[in-house]
């Protein structure tokens, strides 16, 4: 979503200036072009010229270079070049001015002048930024749709713990990624419900039975739906991974658990994606208390009931969704998973061979093929599991217009 993009920075004067020099070289990194624009103030803690080499454009300050007005150039020429203008860190001053309209220097005029969507984040002390003056003047600024985002809480410069400072960059980075993917993405608008990991059946109080998925492939299409600006409520299965940033997470544990959570959302979501490794079997009885060796001779018996099918579930109550199933094979991929799509009444499914190398389970790559109600079969390459994240989307875009 970056690349590409002209992203005016405003910095203003404060300690977590030291921030932006880096956010500057990871937004350019991503392919956006970056023009800083500084306060005298902010001069005072970076020079120009730092930002000036690492933006690779000079960094401007002043509208009155050399003691010419030279405003009524610089500052329409940055406000008009810009698609994004963001402030960073924007401190309650700048804010007061922006509030007010206020055009006293280059920084404040070019805010006044951009028309482009704007995007400040606040940082400073944590009294200022409590203080109804500075909360007023955000709130005008949210009603003009300008986005205000919320400052971190913590151990700020001044000594104080408390809300004012500036987000790490890879927050930043994530926060404006997911601002212009909102605004311009393919998916904005739409509403998907990912499914990931595998779930598990308790034995007892230590216990369980469940499989060898990890998560990677559903939190891949979680994350590139994300990126493509659709809302995602992520239904996840124990993983040990990080949920992509700006997913809505239910965490779930049992198949009674996770379609309990899938009903809940399914009238309202566009599109459902069924990446879990469901457990199609649970424990008849769960013991209270740890299960002893007590005759290990005997050996065990544990008797497994079936649990629900919820994709079946969710193809029976089909009204508008869009219906995508996995299919993990080990024979007969392509014979299974056709039935699959039958009979869970499914508008596409991935099939994968998981007994083969680079497929399947906990591996970073897959080999999947697309099969479709009408018998079209599309095969995959072998890709990583972003890449058939990416190619998955594609395909539902397309047949969702059809
Ligand atoms: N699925 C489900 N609920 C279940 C079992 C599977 O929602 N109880 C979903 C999976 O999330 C996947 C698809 O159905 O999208 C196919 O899962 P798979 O395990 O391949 O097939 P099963 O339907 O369980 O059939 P079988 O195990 O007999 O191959």
């Amino acid at each position: 979503m970056l690349e590409g993009k002209k992203i005016v920075l405003g910095v203003s004067g404060g300690i977590a200036i030291y921030k932006v020099v880096d956010l500057v070289s990871k937004l350019r990194k991503r392919g956006a072009e970056v023009r800083v624009v500084m306060t005298e103030h902010a001069t005072k803690f970076v020079s120009p010229l730092l930002f000036s080499e690492i933006s690779g454009y000079p960094a401007a300050v002043s509208s009155w270079e050399g003691g010419r007005p030279d405003s009524s150039v610089e500052h329409i020429a940055l406000a008009e070049w810009g698609d994004l203008m963001v402030l960073a860190p924007a401190t309650a001053n700048i804010l007061a001015k922006a509030a007010c309209g206020l055009a006293d220097d280059l920084l404040s005029t070019t805010f006044l002048a951009a028309a482009c969507a704007k995007v400040v984040f606040p940082a400073m002390n944590t009294g200022m930024y409590e203080n109804p003056a500075t909360q007023e003047n955000l709130a005008t600024l949210r009603r003009r749709g300008i986005a205000v985002v919320e400052p971190a809480s913590g151990q700020l410069a001044c000594g104080v713990s408390g809300p004012g400072r500036l987000p790490e960059v890879p927050d930043i980075v994530a926060y404006l990624e997911r601002f212009l993917a909102k605004r311009e993405g393919r998916l904005r608008n739409l509403r998907f419900l990912v499914t990931a990991a595998g779930t598990r059946e308790p034995i007892d109080p230590v216990r369980y039975v469940g499989n060898r998925s990890s998560g990677k492939m559903g939190y891949a299409i979680a994350r590139e739906a994300l990126l493509q600006g659709a809302d995602v409520t992520l239904v996840t299965g124990p993983s040990a991974l990080t949920p992509p940033p700006y997913a809505k997470v239910i965490r779930v544990e049992t198949t009674q658990e996770m379609l309990a959570a899938c009903l809940d959302v399914y009238p309202e979501v566009d599109v459902v994606i069924k990446a879990a490794a469901v457990a199609d079997f649970k424990p008849r009885d769960v013991a209270d208390q740890k299960i002893k060796k007590i005759n290990p001779e005997e050996g065990m018996t544990v008797v497994m009931d079936q649990n629900p099918d919820i994709l079946k579930i969710l193809g029976a109550r089909k009204e508008k969704q869009f219906l995508v199933g996995f299919a993990a094979e080990t024979q007969n991929l392509l014979a299974n998973a056709a039935e699959k799509v039958r009979k869970k009444n499914l508008d596409m499914i991935v099939a994968n061979d998981v007994s083969q190398a680079g497929a399947g389970f906990n591996t970073d790559t897959n080999i999947v093929k697309f099969l479709y109600p009408d018998g079209t079969v599309e095969s995959l390459d072998m890709m990583t599991k972003d890449d058939v994240a990416l190619r998955l989307l594609d395909r539902v875009m397309e047949r969702r217009e059809r």
